[in-house]
């Protein structure tokens, strides 16, 4: 089931829920003189992801598919998007452009940004923010839209379950316990913990973000900064030194 929901202006999240695995998965389209894709979802899920988007604007529009890192919820049906909308190129870290990104979309080689870039697609200004292994991946990265305060927060903050598409309500307890049952299952060791996490969600948290538009569960409006440093702190206390010792 899929549904659509605008979570700021000009701001849509297309959601489509799995029940087989218990996760949905968001794709997130900016309206704007040069329309904005965030993550693509796989290859299976882009006939559903180029409708929802149809009610919304003429897909061949899009031109701009952001995603944090390589993975196929991120950008698996990228080269589908170059078909349908040959002006289109992604957006993603210098990194991921020429380790992987350029090699798997050769159509239309993609923009390649460095930290702290911005761009406009007319009305929003993004603003990039490297994240090296923030949520995971060498090449992650987040974009921050500085004209609504929206942060795509690609897997940070994820939720499992059916949940509502926005709330206002913090989302901290979901987030721990989705970390807890991932790390006593198969999906074990979804996120690392490395020396550099805690400093990179401070840098993230300090863009002061008024939404916090997760792929997986609700994105969550409010006090954004509080929000991503609570993270942080649930990651240290999940994954972090002190419990990697106890589980030896
Ligand atoms: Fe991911
Ligand atoms: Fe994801």
């Amino acid at each position: 089931m899929t549904n659509i929901t605008e979570i700021a202006p000009d701001t849509y999240r297309i959601n489509t829920y799995v029940p087989e695995i218990d996760l949905g998965f968001s794709q997130f389209l900016v309206k704007d003189e040069e329309p904005l894709l965030f993550h693509t979802g796989g290859k299976a899920l882009f006939p559903i992801v180029h409708e929802a988007v149809s009610k919304l604007i003429d897909p061949s529009t899009v031109r701009w598919v952001g995603f944090s890192h390589f993975e196929a919820d991120e950008c698996g049906s990228l080269n589908e998007w170059h078909q349908v909308a040959p002006n289109s190129t992604g957006v993603v870290s210098m990194v991921g452009k020429l380790v992987s990104v350029d090699d798997f979309a050769p159509k239309n080689p993609a923009k390649g940004m460095i930290d702290g870039e911005e761009f406009s697609t007319g009305k929003h200004t993004f603003r990039f923010l490297q994240t090296p292994h923030v949520p995971h991946n060498w090449e992650a990265g987040l974009l921050f839209d500085t004209t609504t305060g929206v942060l795509f927060s690609s897997d940070v903050l994820h939720q499992n379950g059916d949940v509502e598409p926005l709330t206002f309500d913090s989302v901290t307890e979901r987030v721990k316990k989705t970390l807890i049952d991932f790390q006593a299952g198969p999906l074990a060791g979804y996120l690392p913990y490395a020396v550099e996490t805690d400093a990179t969600l401070r840098r993230v948290a300090a863009q002061k973000p008024t939404t916090v538009a997760t792929m997986h569960g609700s994105v969550y409006t409010g006090d954004g900064e509080r929000a991503i440093l609570e993270y942080a702190e649930v990651l240290r206390e999940v994954l972090g030194a002190a419990s990697q010792a106890a589980r030896i």
